[in-house]
């Protein structure tokens, strides 16, 4: 059975759509917030912008965690990459987007949850507050949370621009594929 959800060999099905279109979307949000605050310093925009970092962060760490899964699940019938060398860089590509995906938001929590501060995005708690720092969980995030996060921009950036050769250079379905338009 196809169905419009699931991915197929030629095309991303709505899940995995929906997926990738709103969390660049939200990704958008959070470098551009980040560009702001460099550009601006403290600013009423800037405020605005950032004063939602950590719980848009944290809703793209579940984000991903999702996409991962579903991604396993629909390993086999998804859109093949071919075998050659422009083909395994591509999937090369996307496993590192998700592993910086997933590093970025990781030692951010880390941290939150090591500044014994308590943490309640959108008012939820998830962490308590305990009043306690626990150093070795601050160190990865203090050292490479900002760092990683626009080495991910970097990558989404030459991601886009191979986009953009596939789409204009070689006119393939690769954006089609994603935009559902096929
Ligand atoms: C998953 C998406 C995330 C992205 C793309 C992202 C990106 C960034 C960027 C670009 C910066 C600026 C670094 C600089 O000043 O040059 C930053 C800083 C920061 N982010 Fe995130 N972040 C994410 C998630 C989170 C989460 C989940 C938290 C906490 C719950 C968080 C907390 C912070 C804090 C406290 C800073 C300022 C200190 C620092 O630079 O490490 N971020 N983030
Ligand atoms: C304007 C921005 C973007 C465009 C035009 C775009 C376009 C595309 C297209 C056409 C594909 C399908 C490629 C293929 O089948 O080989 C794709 C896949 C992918 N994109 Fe993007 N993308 C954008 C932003 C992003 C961002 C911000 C991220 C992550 C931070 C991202 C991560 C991925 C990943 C991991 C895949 C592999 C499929 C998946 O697991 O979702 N993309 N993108």
């Amino acid at each position: 059975m196809t169905s419009r959800w699931l991915d197929t060999p030629d095309r991303y099905g709505l899940v995995t759509r929906l997926l990738h279109w709103g969390m660049a979307a939200l990704f958008a949000w959070q470098f551009a917030g980040m560009a702001v605050r460099i550009l601006l310093g403290r600013h009423p925009l800037t405020a605005f912008m950032v004063g939602s970092h950590k719980p848009i962060g944290t809703v793209l760490m579940l984000l991903i965690l999702l996409r991962g899964a579903w991604g396993l699940s629909q390993w086999r019938q998804r859109p093949p990459h071919p075998g050659t060398l422009v083909g395994r860089a591509a999937t090369a590509g996307h496993a590192l987007l998700y592993a910086l995906m997933l590093y970025v938001p990781t030692v951010a929590l880390l941290r939150e949850y090591g500044s014994g501060e308590g943490f309640a995005p959108f008012g939820i708690r998830l962490f308590p507050a305990t009043g306690q720092e626990i150093p070795w969980m601050l160190a990865p995030a203090d050292a490479s949370h900002g760092l990683l996060a626009w080495t991910l921009l970097a990558l989404v950036v030459g991601h886009v621009l191979m986009v953009v050769m596939h789409h204009w250079w070689w006119r393939d379905d690769t954006l089609a594929r994603m935009t559902g338009r096929l």
